[in-house]
């Protein structure tokens, strides 16, 4: 769920600092990268040195250390967060962070970052009660600050009330929702092709393409971390699955057609990067050919075209092409755009050696029936990531 992001967990004092390990160790295992800053006083309740090895990183605490601010300043930690959460958040860092104060590593940082900020109260029932802490949570509210918590219950201190910090669990789950709402593909379900296919001529020959399915992995992996539902139908390929994808494995183009077509009815965007073969083998021979004659002739019949069948569907969802072509590039994407209905085509000029098939790096003219948009030659996770924005803005044209 938090693959490839960036979290700043900053503990303040409190007795609830010594989950801190925790919830480093559960933020690690759901893929994020954490790096932790504490206050003086947080220090009394866990140590840095074990953060520091749970989370791989040296632990920030002071504001005025040259040696700390040579590695990475508080400016560089601020802008490196995705999200930084404030936990245990006393009802101290509450009021600095409601008044913008700014005296020390935390409050700091809390100033200077540009990323969401989250707090996870935790303090003595009648200090979380008071008309102040109240009054600074409501403008920390008011700020959109994201307020994990606090439990209520029997407290270190011998009360009873709301003021007990969530448990590391509940914390990473709060957190993952807030990214999820965060995410412009969240509740939205993308069908991609990827790779090619292989159109078998007996039971040990098949004519197939150079497809890598890189493109399609990249795109897939690009929309899991929008919060797309993706459904991944991939030729046979030398590929992890992307994490959070549904991968559905097919060999030939028939395949391909068939695994596509079930996903209709919970698809909303189709993306067809596969490399489909447009012929296949008439007769698939049952026993392996023996070389006979000087030549020999094979009938191949044509493939369904499945981005044009998704296209006309009744119930189509948003469709996106790709060509991959080696000459009138534009011409040729446009007119197919054009005949199989799409609402967006990507066109690779793959004449070119750092385009197209089983190269790391990919440039795309991208059309629509009104508009285009080009995207310079970078790697193929980078191209991925912007086509991936393009079609977003189009497919909100067109359902809003
Ligand atoms: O996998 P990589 O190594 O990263 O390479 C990426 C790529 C070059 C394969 C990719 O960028 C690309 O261009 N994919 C489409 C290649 C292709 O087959 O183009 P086409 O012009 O033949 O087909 C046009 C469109 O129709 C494509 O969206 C294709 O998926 C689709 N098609 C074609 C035939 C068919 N029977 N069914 C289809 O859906």
């Amino acid at each position: 769920m938090l693959t490839g992001k960036q979290i700043l967990i900053m503990g303040c004092g409190g007795i609830a600092a010594y989950k801190l390990p925790e919830l480093v160790r559960l933020f690690s295992k759901q893929g994020a990268t954490v790096r932790v800053a504490l206050t003086e006083h947080a220090t009394h309740f866990v140590s840095s040195m074990s953060l520091q090895a749970v989370s791989g990183h040296p632990v920030s605490q002071s504001l005025m250390d040259p040696g700390a601010e040579l590695s990475m300043s508080h400016i560089e930690l601020a802008k490196w967060a995705d999200l930084v959460l404030v936990a245990p958040a006393t009802a101290n860092i509450m009021a600095k962070l409601a008044h913008g104060i700014a005296d020390d590593l935390i409050s700091t940082v809390l100033l200077a970052t540009p990323a969401p900020i989250a707090i996870a109260p935790a303090m003595n029932q009648q200090m979380y009660q008071a008309g102040a802490t109240q009054a600074n949570l409501a403008t920390l509210t008011n700020r959109e600050i994201a307020i994990f918590g606090p439990a209520s219950g029997e407290q270190a201190c011998g009360d009873t009330g709301p003021g007990r910090m969530l448990q590391p669990e509940e914390l990473v789950d709060a957190t993952c929702k807030l990214f999820q709402s965060e995410q412009p593909l969240t509740g939205t379900t993308i069908v991609i092709t990827a790779g090619p296919t292989q159109e078998a001529i007996d039971p040990v020959r098949y004519i197939s393409n150079y497809s890598s399915g890189k493109t399609g992995y990249a795109l897939a992996q690009a929309a899991v971390e929008l919060g797309a539902t993706v459904k991944l139908i991939s030729g046979p390929v030398h590929l992890p699955t992307p994490k959070g994808c549904e991968r559905i494995n097919v060999l030939s183009a028939l395949d391909m057609y068939k695994a596509t077509m079930d996903t209709i009815p919970s698809c909303d965007i189709f993306i067809a990067s596969a490399a489909v073969a447009d012929y296949r083998v008439a007769e698939i021979a049952d026993q392996k050919i023996k070389k006979k004659d000087e030549q020999m002739r094979l009938t191949l019949v044509r493939n369904p075209d499945i981005v044009a069948a998704v296209a006309d569907h009744p119930n189509r969802p948003f469709t996106v092409g790709f060509a991959a072509e080696t000459q009138d590039v534009a011409q040729y994407a446009k007119d197919k755009m054009q005949r199989k209905h799409l609402d967006m085509i990507a066109v690779n000029d793959v004449s070119k050696s750092d385009r197209g098939f089983n190269v790391d790096t990919n440039a795309l003219q991208v059309f629509w029936p009104d508009g285009e948009y080009e995207l310079p030659c970078t790697s193929k996770r980078k191209i991925a990531e912007q086509l991936i924005q393009l079609i977003i803005t189009r497919y909100r044209h067109e359902t809003d």
